[in-house]
């Protein structure tokens, strides 16, 4: 959600509107930006809608030596201008942009504030006004205030403040929200994600919660709220700009569906030492001690662990309970005894897992992040990571990071299998079906005119929709029903497929489309009675049926590898369904309306 860019030291419009652009997938609502000249002119623009938008406001001559640029995604106030950042104080001189949630607004408001004339409703502008409030009612400097203003601040930041009298600097504080501060040569640069500047540095320091910076063209300073001087060594960042470009597509949501064959190749080559697997001991020791997994985790991954605990408790032997991290955070089940925590991210920076996380180090118990993003704080914090090395992933529905969060979970479980000494672990040929897996996902991408055709005979016009499927199936039958209605809008359900029968069978008329997944050898022939329920009622029924089962008339006969892996492969159907479905209405697939990627508030 919300992206922020700032920059010292070298002309700021083109890199922060760009820095901005190339963050614009988290989605948002509203964008802003801050200029200073450093010669005693300074520009405000901010609009609502898109970052074009914003560009068109701005003229010819807003340019400036320091900038700091926003895009926000409304959680307190609607999308307006005024609400829209940088936030300005009353009196003018100080400019901030923000990314997180202040949960002691109202209060600071009622405390401190009585008498400012609030031009927002939103959270932000109370700290604009604090910082102001405490340097001219105490006389301190920019950096002062700031630091007092902040020890009276509860919640999630990520704040760039600049003081128009001392205009060549820019003032910087992170909690709980990302941030990342860029080095660079004769300027410096800030970013909530370092893929969006990835053009001007790859030389990067991660600040850590609690850390507030003073930052200039060739310094910088980081300190903690107390003042006390801070050390954070800077590394270079060792990803490929263009992994985070388009290309010649015209979404990135069909560039990562089309990559996942790479992605299997690429952890088949960095997860295994010739067919074995190779996973850090210390991860697979301490899983193997536990009498319980706990996966915790939101949305897509959410649904990769469903998946996941199907793998686990097969090739490892542990049983497994998944967890909704939102629900998990304030209603600890009674846990095992000796548990062990699974986070499954794809950003590494949900706030939902976050305060499960939290809790988990409280209670001093062993947890393991499985993120797409190196040095995310949900990699951070938790005891063990491994990554998911899926590239960054831009589109806001996941698809990629899905399908690696499933082939981790398995290389995971064979490790563990193994430690144990279990048979079924170490005869699973896992390099053999990732293998398997990346050509049938090719197969299937090279496939996909018979996708595009089935959506728009399908799902053109259609209301609703609905995803069948049994076993592992009805993991990915709730997948492909979030991936379809996230960026379609056709409101759809996945069901386990024998339970429509028990109520929802009502809303099946003439023409509702139902897609129907059959992988699962146990079930298939009953799943083959569930269609036939529906399409009795006048349903139009697609079937994505793994090979063994297909018959004549299946709509996409899915490679066959072996059973618990089939998500694998299910997925690729379901996520380009979805994606047609989206792209033939017209709609921008890449940024579903009120989605973000990243959600950093509970
Ligand atoms: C947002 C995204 C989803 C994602 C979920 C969890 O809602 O739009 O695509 O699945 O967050 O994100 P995470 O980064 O923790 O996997």
């Amino acid at each position: 959600m919300c992206g922020i860019v700032g920059v010292v030291g070298k002309p700021a419009r083109e890199v922060v509107l760009n820095g901005l652009k190339n963050l614009e997938y988290r989605g948002y609502d509203s964008a802003g930006i801050y200029l200073n000249d450093l010669q005693g002119n300074e520009y405000l623009t901010k609009a609502v809608g898109r970052i074009s938008n914003l560009e068109e406001k701005l003229t010819p001559d807003e340019e400036g030596l320091v900038g700091i640029g926003h895009t926000r995604w409304a959680t307190h106030g609607k999308p307006t201008v005024d609400n829209a950042h940088p936030h300005v104080s009353e009196d003018g001189r100080f400019y901030l942009v923000h990314n997180g949630v202040i949960e002691n607004y109202a209060e600071l408001k009622e405390k401190y504030l009585q008498d400012v004339d609030f031009k927002s409703t939103t959270d932000t502008e109370v700290v604009v006004q604090l910082v102001d409030k405490i340097a001219r009612e105490k006389n301190l400097d920019a950096f002062s205030a700031f630091k007092e203003a902040l020890k009276l601040v509860r919640g999630s930041y990520a704040f760039l403040l600049v003081d128009n009298t001392q205009p060549d600097h820019i003032f910087i504080a992170k909690n709980k929200s990302p941030m990342m501060l860029g080095i660079g040569d004769g300027f410096n640069i800030i970013a909530s994600d370092a893929i969006s500047v990835l053009d001007q540095t790859k030389t990067f320091i991660d600040l850590q919660d609690g850390d507030v910076a003073d930052v200039t063209k060739d310094n910088v300073v980081i300190e903690t709220i107390d003042g006390e001087k801070v050390e954070r060594k800077p590394h270079t960042l060792d990803i490929d700009p263009n992994a985070a470009s388009k290309g010649t597509y015209e979404f990135y949501m069909l560039k990562e569906i089309d990559e996942q064959p790479a992605v299997m190749r690429r952890l088949s080559q960095d997860y295994f030492d010739g067919d074995d697997v190779k996973v850090d001991p210390a991860i697979v020791d301490a899983m193997a001690q536990s009498d319980r997994i706990y996966i915790l985790a939101a949305g897509t991954s959410y649904h990769a662990g469903l998946v996941g605990k199907n793998i686990i408790e097969e090739y490892a032997d542990i049983p497994v309970e998944v967890g909704l991290a939102s629900e998990f955070g304030y209603h600890f089940p009674k846990l095992s005894k000796k548990p062990f925590f699974i986070f499954l991210s794809q950003s590494g920076e949900t706030a939902d897992s976050r305060v499960v996380l939290k809790q988990v180090n409280e209670r001093n118990l062993p947890s393991l992040t499985m993120t797409n993003v190196e040095g995310s704080t949900l990699s951070r914090e938790a005891t063990y990571t491994m990554l998911l090395e899926a590239g960054p992933e831009i589109a806001v529905a996941s698809t990629k990071a899905y399908t690696a969060q499933i082939a981790v979970q398995a290389i995971l479980a064979k490790a563990v299998g193994e430690k144990k000494n279990l048979e079924k672990a170490k005869n699973f040929d896992l390099k053999n079906q990732f293998a398997l897996a990346a050509e049938g996902m090719q197969e299937l991408v090279d496939g996909k005119e018979k996708i595009d055709e089935l959506a728009k005979k399908y799902l053109s016009t259609t209301r609703n929709a609905f995803y069948l499927g049994r076993g592992v199936d009805y993991a990915v039958a709730l997948e492909g029903a979030l991936k379809l209605k996230e960026v379609s809008y056709i409101e759809t359900e996945g069901f386990a497929a024998a339970e429509l029968k028990h109520g929802t069978i009502a809303l099946i008329e003439k023409g509702t489309p139902v897609i129907t997944l059959i992988n699962d050898p146990a079930t298939a022939d009953l799943t083959r009675g569930n269609i036939q329920e529906v399409e009795s009622r006048g349903a139009n029924v697609m079937t994505f049926v793994a090979k063994d089962f297909a018959r004549e008339g299946d709509d996409v006969v899915l490679p066959q590898i072996d059973y618990y892996l089939s998500p694998l492969v299910t997925a690729i159907p379901a996520q380009l369904i979805a994606y047609y479905a989206s792209k033939n209405k017209g709609l921008d697939v890449d940024k579903p309306r009120n989605l973000a990627k990243s959600v950093t508030v509970e």
